[in-house]
């Protein structure tokens, strides 16, 4: 099996429930001019609040950066107040979708199969899907957390899942938004484990597909983080709003 099949990393910015118009624009122009004047080591994702996605994918149109949305629903259209179909994002000029995020999960009961059926839904609307995965502290510390992310992967990644329309997405849940990154013998446990169950259901293409890191990942331990074997770049919540921040992440990424 080819272990040393070489993944462009990924820096993703998750922006969350943050932005409005005058800030959100003025974050992206500066990352923009930034990758104008500079080269990085990765590719480069913002996913923006959907309300600021088409504004936003516009100032970005001509610039390497792409964009996504944070969640879409199942369904293609009709009546499902408040939800956004992958195809609206789509249309809204993004080219990625983050789904099953755990505050997804975990804020709004989504379950495996739904976080499958969005990502059903990602794929056959034309976005690439960033299927998030990740155990809670009560799972970590019962020694469950290899078993939660074989559920997750067999039950939320889609049979037609392949690298050019997949990403996934490692995010403990007790290391996100808590300062606490997880230890590196962590990551790399769970990142190979995540490869291994991938490869059971897509076979070698699992070693093409990028897995991220995401939970606390900051300028001090980018580099660290990014230099294991089986990560393939990150998913930054907090980071990605200090464009500061979110550009020396990009730059901690190892050369290919
Ligand atoms: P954090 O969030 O970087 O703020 O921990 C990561 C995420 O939730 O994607």
């Amino acid at each position: 099996m080819a272990q040393n099949t070489r993944r462009r990393p990924l820096i993703a910015g998750n922006w969350k429930m943050n932005g409005l118009q005058a800030d959100g624009l003025d974050r992206v122009r500066r990352v923009a001019a930034l990758r104008a004047a500079t080269e990085v080591p990765c590719d480069l994702l913002v996913c923006p609040p959907a309300t600021l996605l088409a504004a936003i994918s516009e100032a970005l149109a001509g610039s390497p950066i792409a964009t996504g949305g944070q969640d879409c629903a199942p369904q293609t259209d009709g009546a499902y107040t408040g939800d956004i179909a992958a195809r609206m994002l789509k249309d809204a000029g993004a080219r990625y979708v983050i789904l099953g995020h755990s505050e997804r999960r975990h804020g709004h009961g989504e379950s495996d199969a739904q976080i499958r059926a969005k990502s059903e839904a990602a794929l056959a609307a034309g976005l690439m899907a960033i299927i998030c995965v990740g155990e809670t502290l009560a799972e970590r510390d019962g020694g469950q957390t290899l078993a939660v992310l074989s559920t997750q992967v067999k039950a939320s990644v889609p049979p037609n899942a392949t690298a050019v329309n997949t990403v996934i997405a490692y995010e403990p849940v007790w290391a996100i938004g808590t300062g606490r990154n997880a230890a590196p013998p962590q990551i790399a446990e769970a990142h190979a484990h995540i490869r291994a169950t991938l490869r059971q259901g897509l076979g070698a293409e699992a070693d093409r597909m990028r897995i991220l890191y995401g939970g606390s990942v900051k300028p001090a331990n980018a580099r660290e983080t990014l230099a294991l074997a089986d990560v393939d770049g990150a998913l930054v919540g907090g980071a990605s709003l200090d464009v500061d921040a979110f550009w020396a992440i990009a730059q901690a990424c190892p050369k290919l």
